[in-house]
């Protein structure tokens, strides 16, 4: 059977909300989203906390931007459990209590999920962009090193909240517990991290041809690293610039700026290296294509912000920053030219290679040295 068309959903969504205290007088579409279709609901009566806006979540057995891959609904549960247990995390401070910037992170409010339905409501982000199209589209102010400094800044705020959510999490069993059920997406994030690398040597056979062999042996590396869920932690699992929202505006000295942490259906248990790795090669990438230097300073940022690892942490990590950069960001559909495609190609088949042969030395001297500047 075809699926329901886009219009189709939002009625039956709208339909589904009637007589609930999220019932809507309209439904707007949101963009940005892949696996689900995602609105904006204006409601007919305010919250008791006195919103009138709410996030709706609407999930079907399959991705909404392309119906034939079809996707596991358990995924809604994943979110439900995380966004209800992260509600108790609490909100990591400022680094520095003189600096003039304050990025709050946070997971948004979970409201409600409806189990018939598949239609989850939360916490809604005014005037909200993700982090991806903030850093290419909102203009930054006029001194360079204002900038410089709230993109760094950024980054750590974002790189704090990270580490304590690992350390927050490995202490909360009923959240593992939950998550850890999640096999069906831990084995999809490894499928489109890894396997995709071998596609990609088939794709760019000039750029990728002799790298093969190492590709399968790290392939083959992360694949035992899931055996063992002792060595597994809970992780966000999709962590990367489009999962972080904040207000589409200009970053200023003295407001506050709200940054939300969503999407948690892909949480899994894992090596905590698959979501620094994921953000810093997409944070990287807005650098390379998009000559956002902006994306290099957030990338220290987030690392410093994350804190000390020890050299055999900043390898993995760098095993899969490369990774992410050659099975995702050598076809982002649009992005760039064949040279620039060609060049990410190329950093993420040297990230893996020398990882591999953990030459430090080759990291100190490129753009990714801040990945050992820590480093215990
Ligand atoms: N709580 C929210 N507040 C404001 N906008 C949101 C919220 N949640 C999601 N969105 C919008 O919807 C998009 C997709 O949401 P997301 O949860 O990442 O869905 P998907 O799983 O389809 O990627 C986001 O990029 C953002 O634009
Ligand atoms: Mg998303």
């Amino acid at each position: 059977m075809a699926s329901a068309s886009r219009v189709e959903i939002t009625s039956k969504v709208l339909e589904s909300l009637k007589g609930t205290p999220y019932e809507a007088s309209a439904l707007d579409v949101l963009s940005g989203g892949t696996a689900n279709f995602i609105y904006r609901a204006s409601l007919i009566q305010p919250l008791e906390d006195g919103a009138q806006q709410v996030a709706v979540k609407h999930s079907e057995d399959y991705i909404a931007t392309s119906p034939d891959f079809k996707l596991t609904l358990s995924r809604c549960r994943i979110e439900e459990e995380c966004l209800k247990a992260l509600s108790a995390f609490p909100i990591v401070g400022k680094a520095d209590e003189s600096d003039p910037h304050n990025f709050i992170v946070r997971t948004p409010k979970f409201y409600y999920f409806d189990e018939t339905n598949n239609t989850q409501i939360q916490e809604y982000l005014q005037n909200g962009i993700d982090l991806k199209m903030h850093t290419l589209t909102v203009e930054s102010g006029p001194d360079l090193e204002i900038t410089k400094h709230q993109s760094l800044q950024l980054g750590k705020a974002l790189g704090r909240w990270l580490k304590g959510f690992h350390k927050w999490a490995a202490q909360q069993p009923g959240l593992r517990r939950a998550v850890a059920a999640n096999k069906e997406l831990q084995q999809l994030k490894h499928t489109i991290n890894f396997s995709w690398l071998l596609d990609r040597v088939k794709q760019f056979p000039n750029v990728l041809g002799g790298a093969e062999g190492i590709f399968e042996e790290v392939g083959k590396m992360a694949a035992a690293e899931l055996e063992d869920d002792n060595q597994l932690q809970v992780i966000h699992g999709d962590f990367w610039t489009g999962n972080i929202l904040l207000p589409k505006a200009r970053i200023q000295e003295g407001v506050d700026v709200p940054m939300f942490v969503i999407d948690w259906e892909m949480s899994q248990i894992g090596k905590p290296n698959l979501d620094v790795g994921q953000m810093l090669a997409e944070l990287y990438e807005l650098k390379l294509y998009k000559d956002k230097s902006a994306g290099l300073l957030m990338a220290q940022g987030f690392m410093e912000g994350y804190g000390p690892v020890s050299e055999e942490f900043a390898f993995r990590t760098a095993i899969q920053v490369g990774a992410h950069l050659v099975s995702f960001g050598m076809i982002v559909p649009g992005w760039g030219s064949v040279e620039q495609v060609e060049e990410c190609g190329r950093l993420g088949r040297d990230m893996i290679t020398r990882a591999w042969e953990k030459d430090r030395r080759w990291f100190e001297e490129s753009d990714f040295a801040f990945l050992f500047s820590t480093t215990r």
